[in-house]
């Protein structure tokens, strides 16, 4: 049997477990220990995933010498220093999304990285749907032609509610930038993955529907707040945005415009885009994810449907099940993983991964401060990477 790479994963709300899930389904991983808040929440989650060690300080799990790999799955605010801490304990670094709370973190976070050649890799999971790959290919073997346009929009209904309460509209926790930061990331890093190049300018409306907005008087895990009563409340100033509007500019000369939102009544988790091509367009959408539609000018239009038979060969070992099969939310994660554990079994960092490393990290960083830069300024903003 394959000796398997012991990992530590850091923070068990709701990502920590999507995490261990995809690891475990890899099956040359084992999830060795987790971290938690304290050490109550620790030994009781570690008993429901079935991990066997269970830390009240991730600063002692780093201290296991058989732990090579270590998943950050905090909240953002504990991105920069846990990170930082994982690289300098001289393991292999999986940090969620976004890797800072700006961008003058996470070009700290790239220096170092490149300093202790390790792997270093954020979960930018969408990239890895087996037909975003598929994608991917047909954009690079110049299928689409000259891309001119990328479009879409990043909607949630999540925080509709004035009581609707979660970290992430505290900018103490989350950044400068709550919605943008949380979800127009996934976009941006898609669109640029797919058309393999990065915004270079952007010009951003942003708006946050409540002056105040009510709390409850405890913390609770993302998701978790429909069981509460008025009486559990308390009232907070908002300073956080709930919805951006952004219109940019790519380094190949092509425009974008995005919306995203976290208000916007029925949509659970609208991610789409659409990219326009001289030769035809492409579209897909988060909710029917196994599905490709492309959009022609001279003929009937095509949905493509997840097969491995069918997916260009660089897509096809995305696709995990036959065709009919539907795959979902849960095949990003386990193929970003997947990609990441080849170079951890290499020992060492990958220059040129197919998945979003730390750099691509920062670019992300980089495009959410120009963007929240941008709405105060109101006017059209470079991006500084
Ligand atoms: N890639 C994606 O699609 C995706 C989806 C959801 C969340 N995320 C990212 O994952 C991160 C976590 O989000 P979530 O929704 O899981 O939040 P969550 O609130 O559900 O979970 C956060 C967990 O971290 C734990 N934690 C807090 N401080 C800690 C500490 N000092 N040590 C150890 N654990 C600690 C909390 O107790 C909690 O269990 C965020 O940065 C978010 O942006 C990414």
């Amino acid at each position: 049997m394959r000796k398997k790479i012991k990992v530590g994963v850091i923070g068990t709300g709701f990502i920590g477990p999507v995490h261990v899930e995809a690891l475990r389904r890899l099956g040359n991983i084992e999830v060795a220990a987790l971290a938690e808040v304290n050490q109550e929440v620790a030994d009781k989650k570690a008993v429901a995933m079935g991990i066997p060690r269970a830390y009240g300080n991730y600063k002692d799990m780093l201290k296991d010498p058989e732990i090579v790999a270590v998943h950050n799955c905090t909240p953002n605010n504990l991105h920069f220093p846990v990170n930082r801490d994982i690289l300098n304990a001289g393991k292999h670094c999986i940090s969620e999304k976004p890797l800072a709370l700006d961008s003058k973190q996470s070009k700290e976070l790239v220096k170092l990285a490149a300093k202790k050649n390790l792997v270093n890799a954020v979960n930018f999971n969408y990239r890895f749907n087996p037909v975003i790959q598929h994608a991917r290919a047909m954009i690079a073997n110049g299928e689409l032609g000259t891309i001119w346009n990328a479009r879409g929009t990043y909607v949630q209904d999540w925080l509709i509610n004035q009581t609707d309460y979660n970290w992430r509209i505290n900018p103490e926790h989350t950044g400068a930038s709550r919605c943008f930061g949380d979800i127009g990331s996934h976009w941006c890093d898609m669109v640029q993955m797919l058309m393999g190049c990065h915004v270079t300018d952007v010009v951003a409306e942003s708006m946050k529907v409540y002056g105040h907005r009510l709390r409850p008087k405890r913390e609770i895990e993302a998701f978790a707040g429909k069981a509460l009563k008025p009486k559990d409340y308390k009232k907070y100033p908002v300073k956080t945005e709930d919805l951006v509007m952004v219109m940019m500019k790519f380094e190949n000369g092509a425009t974008g415009s995005t919306t995203t939102s976290q208000i916007s009544a029925g949509y659970k988790n609208g991610f789409t885009f659409a990219i326009d091509g001289s030769k035809c367009s492409i579209f897909w959408d988060q909710q029917r994810p196994n599905e490709l539609w492309i959009g022609y000018r001279e003929k009937g239009n095509e949905v493509l449907l997840k097969d491995g038979t069918l997916l260009k060969p660089e897509a096809a070992r995305f696709a995990h099940y036959p065709g009919g099969h539907n795959e979902g939310y849960d095949v990003g994660p386990k193929n970003f993983c997947m990609l990441v554990y080849e170079d951890v079994a290499k020992g060492r960092k990958n220059k040129k991964p197919l998945y979003a490393d730390f750099y691509a990290g920062h670019v992300e960083m980089a495009i959410v401060d120009a963007v929240m830069a941008s709405a105060k300024a109101r006017k059209w903003t470079k991006v500084k990477y």
